[in-house]
């Protein structure tokens, strides 16, 4: 694929545009800026209550069973190498939250690329952890509510390995389009878990309650969305990437309503998951 001929918007088509109409290269600009707000926000709460809940009692040194006791199977009395996991589990999560959204900063990657490689590095590295323990603990330790339910995010662990392969593989090449390519789709499928919370929870407001929802998270709903959380966002950046190569005003326009799609999803959920899930926990 060609990712050598962006359209660059000229001063003239500005000017022009910003007197009557948005021009839809502009609108794409200002799309995916509100989405990077927007995620921002939402990675943050995310980290916050992840340090609320699993690193306050981790950093006390003596987290127990009552710290995780709303989680599948949580800390187990006596399980050292099982509780040692799950905590190379969830505490780089908050690393994870707090730091990948720099990577998208324009700015940051400009004005400062040794921190842009140092926690891009640090991003991928842990992504990865995050991966493989997180298999471990569904498929060795058995923290799973139903198999199932389990195989839209065991896909995403298996391809989270891909992306970060090729995320790397092409920073150290310097092929850096195709690098910003799989990093986004990365940064897309490590963060499929907060997605998935997202969606779930946005589902839950617009529907008054459970539809198609199981308390084993294998209702058609369910499964749904556990494949939507990331392939969703993989399809929107996808047609982000192809909307930076057009040229005819009219087919970024068209990118322009699944960028909107994209941004006013993220937004109800981010909305949903802070009020149902991440809120009453941070100030319990
Ligand atoms: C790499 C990105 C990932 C991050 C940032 C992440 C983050 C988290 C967080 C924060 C929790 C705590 C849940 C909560 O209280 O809301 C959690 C639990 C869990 N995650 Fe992940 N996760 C990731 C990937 C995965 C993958 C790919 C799998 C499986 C293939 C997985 C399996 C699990 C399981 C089984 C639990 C529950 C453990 C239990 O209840 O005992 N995670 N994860």
């Amino acid at each position: 694929m060609d990712h050598t001929s962006e359209h660059v918007i000229t001063a003239t088509e500005k000017s022009y545009f910003r007197r009557n109409i948005i021009h839809p290269h502009l609108m794409l600009n200002y799309l995916t800026k509100s989405w990077v707000f927007v995620a921002l926000l939402g990675q943050w709460i995310f980290a916050l209550y992840i340090f609320i809940s699993f690193g306050i009692p981790a950093l006390s040194g003596s987290p127990s069973s009552a710290d995780t006791s709303r989680m599948i199977q949580g800390y187990v009395n006596g399980d050292e190498l099982g509780n040692g996991i799950l905590m190379m589990h969830l505490l780089p999560a908050i690393l994870l939250s707090l730091g990948g959204i720099f990577q998208l900063l324009p700015y940051l990657r400009k004005h400062y690329p040794a921190f842009h490689r140092w926690n891009g590095r640090m991003f991928l590295t842990l992504g990865l952890l995050g991966a493989l323990t997180g298999l471990y603990l569904t498929w060795v330790r058995g923290s799973r509510l139903s198999d199932i339910g389990s195989i839209g995010l065991t896909i995403n662990g298996l391809l989270i390995m891909v992306a970060v392969t090729l995320a790397w593989k092409f920073a150290i090449k310097k092929q850096y389009q195709q690098h910003m390519r799989w990093a986004i789709h990365a940064f897309i499928l490590i963060n499929g878990v907060w997605t998935f919370r997202l969606y779930l929870m946005a589902w839950f407001m617009l529907n008054q309650g459970a539809n198609g929802n199981t308390a084993t998270i294998d209702g058609p709903a369910d499964i749904t969305l556990s494949f939507a959380s990331y392939l969703l966002p993989m399809l929107i950046a996808e047609v982000y990437f192809w909307a930076k190569r057009q040229k005819s005003v009219y087919r970024v326009a068209i990118a322009n309503l699944f960028m909107l799609l994209g941004l006013l999803i993220t937004t109800l959920g981010v909305v949903a998951a802070t009020l149902f899930m991440w809120w009453p926990r941070i100030i319990a």
